[in-house]
């Protein structure tokens, strides 16, 4: 049977910890997987913009032997110019797995349940999964790679409770590693996404936790992450959020309120001077480009998994 990719908790724990393995063993020989997909073809769906997504799924697939077809926003206007499901019959016939970046996360739900392919989600505004195999692939490999060193450790999450926060959540619950998500009142994550989370970390003793003070988040953190205060989809609230965020902003301040050898993460793209300053981002302990550098391996490694 096909398999997707909507969320993190499409794979089991196992599953994930296999497609770190593969991801960190693809990154150590980048061409060494040349023929895996060789002549299968990934469409890329774009509704919203990108730099990481696009260019880590057009350059992954082609260092697996594979094409990419670039979809843009202007291209298909899913549910718009064409039904969800129309896209889906056609596209199926023509390529071999679709990743999507869209809006409402209904539509990659919908396009999975009608496509006979794997659907790959590429950001919604529900979750950004690639986004957290990425993020955690990057925590594994600065601890030596080693699974029990990732468990148990304290991830803060600081800003917004939004699609970024929600796959962290679900990904810590899977891999047994602590998440607090600390936000102003009003921005706490989707409650169906706290919920879930739960249900997995009971499983993994991962503790899941949403705060509204960012020092009490750092305390004892081992990995501070944030995201642009306003999403994609939001702009027209950015003023009025810059006003509510600012003292959630990473700085050196709130820095100093984790664990001495914390380290920094973003997913990027990051607004400097807003929710992180430059001493922060550009900091020693700052990881943000080799996590975006995941992005590659991660997606390789999932790819290979859904469309070998
Ligand atoms: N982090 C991330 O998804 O970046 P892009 O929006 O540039 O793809
Ligand atoms: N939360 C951000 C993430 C961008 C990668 C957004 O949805 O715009």
């Amino acid at each position: 049977m096909k398999r997707d990719f909507l969320s993190v908790r499409d794979f089991t724990t196992n599953e994930i910890w296999e497609t770190f393995d593969l991801a960190l063993k693809m990154k150590a020989n980048r061409l060494g997987y040349i023929d895996s997909l060789k002549g299968k073809t990934l469409a890329l769906i774009f509704e919203k913009p990108s730099l990481r997504t696009r260019t880590s799924f057009d350059v992954g697939i082609q260092q697996l032997g594979g094409f990419s077809l670039y979809l843009s926003p202007n291209e298909i206007n899913l549910g718009k110019r064409e039904s969800v499901y129309d896209v889906a019959k056609n596209l199926e016939r023509m390529v071999e797995g679709i990743m999507i970046r869209t809006y409402a996360h209904q539509i990659v739900v919908d396009m999975a349940n009608n496509a006979s392919i794997p659907i790959i989600n590429g950001l919604t505004d529900f979750s950004h999964p690639c986004q957290a195999m990425a993020d955690y692939l990057t925590i594994l490999e600065l601890k030596g790679g080693k699974e029990k060193n990732i468990k148990g450790l304290k991830l803060c999450y600081v800003g917004d409770g939004n699609n970024v926060a929600h796959s962290l959540m679900f990904a810590g619950a899977k891999l047994g590693v602590n998440v607090t998500v600390a936000c102003p009142k009003g921005f706490e994550p989707n409650k169906t996404a706290i919920e879930l989370s739960n249900e997995d970390a009971k499983l993994t003793g991962a503790k899941i936790e949403v705060v509204n003070d960012p020092i009490q988040g750092a305390k004892g953190a081992e990995v501070i992450y944030t995201d642009v205060w306003a999403s994609m989809g939001q702009e027209k609230e950015a003023e009025e959020r810059k006003k509510i965020f600012k003292p959630f902003q990473v700085n050196d301040e709130l820095m100093s309120h984790a664990n001495k050898d914390a380290i920094f993460m973003h997913c990027l793209p990051a607004h400097r001077g807003d929710e992180v300053t430059d001493s922060v981002i550009d900091a020693p302990y700052s990881v943000v480009f080799q996590e975006a550098e995941n992005r590659l391996h991660a997606q390789k490694a999932i790819m290979y998994k859904l469309m070998k």
